[in-house]
């Protein structure tokens, strides 16, 4: 595994090496000194062309607790505000000998298109309404904590799912983890064609978030992402919350056993009541922390190579 671009890319067993040695990665979290030596000598360059908390700040720690050398670059501050092409700063990158770089970027394909250019290895850190990989990794992590194996278990995708990339990549990856997946979403905001996508079957759509949620074990909820909306998907903040939002009357009709996920940035009041994204069965902070110890897993299974002790 070279590149992680896509996680149409992995196979079943690929991700479930990810996740299984995320689980020895996380212990690190709790220890006096977090450092491993495992990649000590390699430069990894995080490459935001697009704002970031979460993602950007767990892949740095997640470099740095394996002891490699990482840097921050964003679009502003660099040449790319000069007018240098795209190709011609990651390529100036590439030439001073790195190992890999890390890419968020607003243009679908960009991270496919860079690995092309360049020598080193590419992540994807959310391209776009494409796919956010990691994201979903760290998500199935986090279920899986929860949860136990999911194959069978019913997890619901709620949101703004037109404009959303961590929807993508959780479809596969929790389709190919055996899990039975449930997208609800308004009509305006359910992807055109998404009965129909390449590589993944056997998920429903539904239009009634009340008649799922007695039905989950997980319900995933996506942020309303105003950056990219150009129109009026919906009519007021107010009735979106109401129609699907996960408001206090929704959680009620929950399981006991179920769990909350939200990948963050959270829009409280929106997407998200305060009472549910602080309910005891959020696990919005458990993911934060999953964050780190899936990046660390990602790192090693991409840069550590064959032979090297964690
Ligand atoms: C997501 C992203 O940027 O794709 N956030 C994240 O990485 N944790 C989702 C979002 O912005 O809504």
């Amino acid at each position: 595994m070279k590149h992680l671009l896509s996680i149409a890319d992995l196979t079943r067993e690929e991700i479930v090496s990810i996740l299984d040695t995320a689980v020895s990665m996380h212990e690190v979290q709790d220890r006096d000194v977090k450092k491993l030596p495992t990649l000590r000598g390699r430069t990894i360059i995080n490459f935001f062309f697009e704002d970031s908390t979460r993602t950007r700040a767990s892949f740095e720690i997640a470099g740095k607790w394996m002891s490699a050398d990482t840097i921050n670059l964003t679009g502003k501050g660099t040449s790319i505000s000069k007018g240098e092409s795209l190709r011609d700063t990651v390529l100036t990158i590439d030439a001073m000998g790195v190992d890999m770089m890390i890419v968020r970027h607003p243009a679908s394909g960009a991270p496919a298109q860079i690995a092309d250019w360049v020598d080193c290895s590419i992540v994807n850190a959310g391209d776009g309404t494409h796919e956010h990989p990691s994201q979903a990794l760290l998500d199935a992590y986090t279920l899986r904590r929860a949860l136990g194996d999911l194959d069978g278990r019913h997890v619901a995708i709620v949101g703004d799912l037109t404009h959303s990339r961590v929807l993508r990549s959780n479809l596969l990856s929790l389709r190919a983890l055996g899990a039975a997946v449930t997208l609800v979403a308004p009509p305006t905001l359910m992807p055109a064609g998404v009965a129909s996508w390449a590589g993944v079957d056997g998920f429903e759509t539904s239009y009634d978030l009340d008649e799922v949620l007695p039905r989950v074990d997980a319900v995933m909820m996506l942020r309303v992402q105003r950056e990219r909306m150009s129109g009026g998907y919906f009519p007021t903040a107010r009735e979106y919350a109401v129609t699907y939002g996960l408001t206090p009357r929704r959680l009620a009709l929950l399981p006991d056993h179920a769990v909350i996920t939200h990948p963050g940035p959270m829009n409280r009041g929106l997407e998200i009541s305060a009472e549910a994204a602080d309910a005891a069965r959020s696990l919005v902070l458990d993911q934060v922390s999953a964050g780190v110890a899936v990046r660390m897993s990602i790192l090693y299974h991409l840069l550590a190579g064959e032979g090297s002790t964690q």
